[in-house]
Formats: structure tokens, C-alpha cells, sequence
């Protein structure tokens, strides 16, 4: 086996790999892209919906108190008055005088070294940061005052452009999961505690986007939302934040050395929130970031909605006769910030003899394609033997791949960057005894087994053998 990493992986490294492969491509690339905007491109689709079923299966299939669904981008106006979004949804910017140019306020005292943490402060705190330290735009031009900078991203609906045609674009995709709680609840018969877990678009019109798809106006995000009685919520907080912990380190199999807990300062935390702790990652030279946010939300959601809406959601507790609107224990995880740590935590580069070998090492069940298929030379009949053997894997819904072009040595090179634990390689000895050698993407070892037994073989590598 070559453990040898040679180079700390840079955000650079990632962005050029993740396109050279495929696995993220910039929109619009043609037109020159789009800024902060990306698509999944063949490899990249697949190792997502591994992350999402995995995310799924962790936080939904495997436990017993909880349900999915799957809301829409669009919601009443109202939703987003209520949830306070309209009013306090702001981000603090300043402006380039000469320019024009906006920055993030926070970001730009972070940057400059000014302040390690500067989310939670105010306009005047800002204001005296930047005149003490004399601090300029990048094009080194005098900053104005601090103003605040709404995140949400409007538009209108219908054939006419006016004030009742404002639509907004979920600013946060959990939202329909508190709409929707009371029918839920109705609709499934559950009782407290329980959870609804939805994977959706959230839209903000952050002012700086940068990093690549760490910071972006549209993403996705994988929520959950717990309902609980009040007195129980202290208790389901501690419960989610070790198992969402777990996620990361026993499911997604991210060392723990890349993880840490960060716990909001008081005057940083969302509005909703009366506690908040963030898991972040270790993504190299960018440092420690937020991959997900943990908010212990009170009442507040419910309370706001009934208060909007008129309506009455409050949960019928069936032992004590009350009625009350639950509190909500949020686990709320950015996809593009868990895609982008896969690929940190799995990208490595060995020095193999002569050469570098880049390695994508997913686990198993995150990795986008589970074998490739090689047959060892195009001619004598082993493409034909190996294109059958290709089209029953995916027939049996194996996520395979298939390379018949160059030498055995290169396509399993490529085979290593795409992330494919498994190679089968089919050669003069199969066509004798119907053998296969399955090599091995880290070790780099063979075997020989029977063709036959090939899915039974990848079958022992799934989640939970
Ligand atoms: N419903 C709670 C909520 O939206 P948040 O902390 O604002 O809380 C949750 O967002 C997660 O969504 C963050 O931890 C982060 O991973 C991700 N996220 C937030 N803004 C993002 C952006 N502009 N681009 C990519 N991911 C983002």
C-alpha cells in the first residue's frame, strides 16, 4: 500500500480536480459562468445522491421517530414576515465610496485580521473598527458607514411587477416543515417526540461569494427539525448534536480531527435561536468553517406562524390533555459545505515510483462508481465478454463505470481518481475459466475470483458488513 501523501491539499487543487473529473462544473461556463453558481456534473451527481441517501438513511430510514418530505421553493409572502426573515435576515455590508463596490462587513475585519469573529457586530462597532484601523477597500479606496443588507431574494409572480406580486425564494428550506407540522402530525398519527427531515434549495443574495461552492446565492440544505415537548428539548439537544457528530465520523467516515464544535457568541446568533453550535470542518488553508449549524429554536417558529396565519398549531398532548406548540431542536447541514469536505477528506496525492497517484479514496458507499469495468485488450473477443458483464451490473443496479481505451496501467489511474474502490479486469484466463482479477483501489492488491461471484463480493462492502 502507498500511504504517502505528498502535498496538503489546497482549495485550488480541489476546484481544478473537482472540474478536470467532472465532478463540479461552472455554470454557464460557455458564457464565461455565472458567479457562485455550479452544476454537478457526471461524478459528481452520483457521489451527491450517495452523500443525500446516506444522509437519508442515517437520519430518516434507520430511526423510528421520523418522516421526510419535500416542500416547495415558493411560499406564501407571509411565511417569510412571520419568520422574521424580512425584518432581521440581513447581513452587515459597507461600500467602496469611489467604487461602489459592496463587502461584507464581518468578512472584510476577518480578512484584514482586524477581528477573528466579527459576525455578531453591531453597525457602530464596525463603523469604529474600520476608521481606528484605517481600513480600505482591495482597490484601497475609502469605506462607508455600515448598513444593513437584506438576504432575501425577491422576485415577483404572475403578469404584473408591483408590491402584491412579491415572491421571495426560501431563504431557509427548512420553512414548509413548520407550515406543514400540523398536518403532518395529523396525517402520520405521531406523537411527541418526532422529527421531519427534508433535503431542499435555500436562495440568499449573500453579498460575497467566495470559495468556491462554500459560500453561494443558491444551495442546498439537509435539515431536520425535531418536535418536542418544552421540557424535554435541553435533553433532545444533547442527544442530536452527539448523533449528528456520528454522521459525520461513523457514516460519512470524516476523521475527527477534521471536526470541531464551535458554540455561538451571544450577539451572533440567528434570531430564532436561543442556543447555537456549529460543527465545523478543517477545509486546509481555507481553516476551520461551518458545515452545519445546530439551533435549539424554542417555540419561536410555531409561535410566529400561529400568530401570521390565525391558525391554531398547537400539539394535543394525549396523557396530560394540554395544549401547546412543541419546541424545535434544528440540525441544519449546507449540502455543497458536506460535498466539498468529501472531497477534501478523501482527495490524496501518493508518490508511486516514478509518478503521482491521485486517489479519491470515498468509502464504499460514497463512492460514485463501485467498479469499473476493464477488459484487458479490445480484441480476441474480451471487449465483447466484458460489455456483457458491464451492462448485467447495471442491470443488477451496480453504480459501474466502463474504460476499454489505453493501458491497463493508465485506465487504473483514472479509475483511482474517479474514486472506484473496485477494478475488474477481464483478460485471456477469463475466457477460459470465467475468472476476473478485482484489483483494489488503495491497496492496489489483487485477486482472482469467479466473474459469478463478483456482486456477492461487492455486496460484503456495504454499509453495516
Ligand atoms: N434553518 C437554519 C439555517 O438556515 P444557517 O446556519 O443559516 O441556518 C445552515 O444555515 C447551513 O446552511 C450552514 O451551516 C451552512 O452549511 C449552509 N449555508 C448557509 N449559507 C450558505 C451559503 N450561502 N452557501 C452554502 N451553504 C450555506
Amino acid at each position: 500500500m502507498s500511504e504517502n501523501p505528498i502535498t496538503k491539499t489546497s482549495l485550488d487543487t480541489i476546484v481544478k480536480f473537482a472540474r478536470r473529473k467532472g465532478f463540479v462544473l461552472p455554470s454557464s461556463e460557455i458564457y464565461g459562468g455565472y458567479a457562485a453558481t455550479y452544476d454537478f456534473g457526471p461524478l459528481g451527481i452520483l457521489l451527491k445522491k450517495n452523500i443525500e441517501n446516506l444522509w437519508r438513511y442515517w437520519n430518516v430510514t434507520s430511526r423510528i421517530d421520523m418522516v421526510e418530505i419535500e416542500g416547495a421553493i415558493f411560499m406564501h409572502p407571509k411565511t417569510w414576515e412571520a419568520s422574521g426573515h424580512i425584518g432581521g435576515f440581513a447581513d452587515l455590508l459597507v461600500e467602496d465610496t469611489v467604487t461602489k463596490k459592496r463587502y461584507r462587513a464581518d468578512h472584510l475585519l476577518e480578512d484584514a485580521g482586524i477581528v477573528e469573529n466579527a459576525g455578531g457586530l453591531s453597525p457602530e462597532q464596525i463603523d469604529d473598527f474600520i476608521n481606528t484601523n484605517n481600513l480600505k477597500s482591495s482597490d484601497g479606496n475609502t469605506l462607508g458607514k455600515a448598513k444593513k443588507f437584506n438576504l432575501l431574494v425577491k422576485t415577483h409572480l404572475g403578469p404584473v411587477e408591483d408590491e402584491t406580486t412579491v415572491a421571495y425564494l426560501k431563504g431557509e428550506s427548512c420553512a414548509n416543515i413548520y407550515l406543514d407540522w400540523k398536518a403532518v402530525q395529523d396525517t402520520t398519527r405521531r406523537k411527541l417526540p418526532f422529527g421531519i427531515a427534508q433535503i431542499g434549495k435555500a436562495f440568499r443574495n449573500e453579498i460575497t461569494v467566495k470559495q468556491f461552492m462554500f459560500r453561494t446565492r443558491e444551495f442546498e440544505q439537509m435539515d431536520i427539525e425535531y418536535f418536542c415537548g418544552p421540557k424535554e428539548a435541553d435533553k433532545f439537544y444533547e442527544e442530536w448534536k452527539q448523533y449528528r457528530w456520528d454522521f459525520y465520523t461513523k457514516c460519512l467516515g470524516f476523521k475527527a480531527e477534521n471536526l470541531r464544535w464551535r458554540q455561538h457568541e451571544q450577539d451572533e446568533k440567528a434570531f430564532y435561536a436561543s442556543d447555537a453550535w456549529d460543527i465545523e470542518y478543517n477545509f486546509g488553508e481555507m481553516g476551520w468553517k461551518e458545515m452545519e449549524g445546530l439551533h435549539h429554536r424554542g417555540s419561536y417558529d410555531l409561535d410566529q406562524h400561529s400568530k401570521f396565519s390565525g391558525q391554531d398549531l398547537r400539539y394535543l398532548d394525549p396523557v396530560t390533555n394540554e395544549r401547546f406548540n412543541p419546541y424545535i431542536i434544528e440540525c441544519s447541514a449546507g449540502f455543497s459545505r458536506v460535498f466539498l469536505a468529501s472531497l477534501f477528506e478523501n482527495y490524496r496525492e501518493e508518490s508511486l515510483e516514478s509518478e503521482i497517484r491521485v486517489v479519491a479514496s470515498f468509502p464504499y458507499e460514497l463512492a460514485p462508481y463501485k467498479i469499473a469495468v476493464l477488459p484487458l485488450m479490445k480484441k480476441d473477443g474480451l471487449s465483447e465478454k466484458a460489455l456483457r458483464a458491464y451492462k448485467e451490473l447495471r442491470i443488477q443496479n451496480i453504480s459501474c463505470s466502463y474504460d476499454e481505451a489505453g493501458s491497463i496501467g493508465k485506465r487504473y489511474r483514472r479509475c483511482d481518481e474517479d474514486g472506484t474502490p473496485w477494478c475488474m479486469c477481464l483478460d485471456y484466463q477469463t475466457l477460459e475459466d470465467d475468472t476476473v482479477t478485482l484489483r483494489h483501489r488503495d491497496t492496489m492488491e489483487q485477486i482472482r475470483i469467479p466473474l459469478e461471484d463478483v456482486l456477492e463480493y461487492l455486496d460484503d462492502e456495504k454499509f453495516g458488513k
